[in-house]
């Protein structure tokens, strides 16, 4: 058993939003009233119900729940963004609730960093600005500032991007801003809330890849509060992953524990859904396109291929319907003057709220999906690999659950 010191406790945490809050609502709460008994009752809200767990230092522990579960409440007691009506939150044996409201300033300052949904960058200062931002809070000099800033751009794979502005970048590559401006500074806990929630699907996805990666690669690993409604992506990112409802929590646990011994029906509800692959569809991998038209030369097509990194490219209609596809492949036998329409391949169609399985099955040609609107416009495209990627994923938890509950019938 490997025991890593205890970075944040929670002890018998409670927010209850309303006035007087600790007065009859606290009663009811501590006598196990409901959630929505309490609220008809005194017209206070439940926001958090008696949390009690703690982080060990270097792990990603995630806060799962769906809306309104208490979340951000939660993750907001532990910098008292949001103060708690009960209860303590303990970080490196320090009792955040205790402290003086000078010493929370630089608590906060310290030792945490937030990321938002939102991204919440300054639009008139460039990225190096941005990320240096917080550290100017910390009185570091100009220099210094800089200096950090474009080490924490460097780990998140924006070098060359400290003159622009947030306006010029895509939302994915905000968010690295934001989550370099949280790194600069380089705290222990990193607060994420729903931070990749905003982000298209596969941008989703690398960002979870990346998080890790520099988690794995960092010499004093920061404790990671990471909040989402996304069970996928809890399980993905989780060292131990916490269900919550209405404030209170269902089960804490390993991505295992979750999916195999689930402790309530609410849990067992969730993985059922995954077991199921029902959440996955087409929508998570559908990347945008690169298009031409049929008449653009195959050397001009290669060159767009080129520059936007693809091995295949989409041939779309003047109506912006497509055509067919084009690969690297068919690159090397086509003379570089024809048009492109006689070298590309028919290519399947598919609606973006198509169900992966389904989808999958016409993915035997190796050729990327169209992925099409109601009016057969292309909106998008797949590529067959990140469909297997994605239900290879699904396929080995479900074979965990099946072996789990085979094991369970033997016994
Ligand atoms: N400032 C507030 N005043 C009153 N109720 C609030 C406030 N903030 C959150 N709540 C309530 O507390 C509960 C938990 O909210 P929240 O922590 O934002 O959930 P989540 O982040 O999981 O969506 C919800 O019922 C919400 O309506
Ligand atoms: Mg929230």
């Amino acid at each position: 058993m490997h025991t890593l010191p205890t970075k944040i406790e929670i002890r018998n945490l409670v927010k209850i939003f309303g006035d007087e809050a600790q007065g009859d609502a606290l009663k009811l709460l501590k006598g196990g009233a409901s959630k929505n008994r309490i609220q008809a009752e005194t017209g206070h809200v439940v926001g958090v119900d008696h949390a009690d767990f703690q982080v060990e230092e270097g792990e990603i522990f995630v806060v799962m729940g769906l809306s309104g579960s208490g979340k951000s409440t939660l993750i907001r007691c532990v910098n008292r963004l949001v103060e708690p009506t009960a209860g303590q939150v303990i970080v490196d044996g320090v009792d955040v609730t205790a402290l003086s409201s000078r010493d929370l300033q630089e608590f906060r300052r310290s030792k945490t960093g937030m990321v938002f949904q939102h991204f919440a960058l300054f639009p008139h200062q460039n990225v190096r600005a941005n990320v240096a931002f917080g550290l100017k809070v910390k009185g570091l000099g100009q220099d210094a500032r800089n200096q950090a800033a474009d080490e924490a751009l460097a780990m998140v794979g924006l070098a060359g991007y400290e003159q622009s502005f947030p306006g010029q970048l895509s939302g994915g590559m905000q968010q690295r801003v934001g989550l370099a401006r949280a790194l600069a500074s380089q705290p222990d806990i990193l607060l994420m809330d729903e931070a990749f929630s905003a982000l298209d699907p596969l941008i989703r996805r690398q960002m979870q890849d990346e998080l890790l990666t520099i988690q794995q690669g960092l010499a004093n690993r920061n404790t990671i509060l990471f909040i989402t409604h996304d069970l996928n992506e809890a399980l993905r990112v989780g060292s131990r992953v916490c269900i919550m409802k209405d404030g209170a929590i269902h089960q804490i646990g390993t991505p295992e524990d979750i999916l195999m011994r689930p402790e309530t029906d609410y849990v067992a509800e969730f993985v059922q859904d995954v077991d199921q692959g029902r959440v996955l569809l087409v929508s998570n991998v559908t990347e945008p396109a690169v298009t031409v038209t049929g008449e653009t030369a195959v050397a001009a097509a290669i060159g767009t291929m080129d520059r936007a990194n693809r091995d295949s490219l989409h041939v779309v209609d003047n109506e912006g319907r497509p055509i067919g596809a084009f690969t690297i492949r068919a690159a090397a036998r086509a003379p570089g003057s024809d048009p492109i329409s006689k070298h590309a391949k028919p290519v399947e169609s598919v609606a973006s709220d198509m169900m992966l399985a389904k989808a999958y099955q016409r993915c035997g040609g190796g050729l990327p999906l169209a992925v099409v609107d109601e009016g057969g416009k292309l909106i998008g495209s797949v590529n067959p690999l990140e469909i297997l990627a994605e239900l290879g994923r699904v396929e080995s938890i479900s074979e965990k659950l099946e072996q789990a509950k085979a094991k369970g019938t033997q016994r």
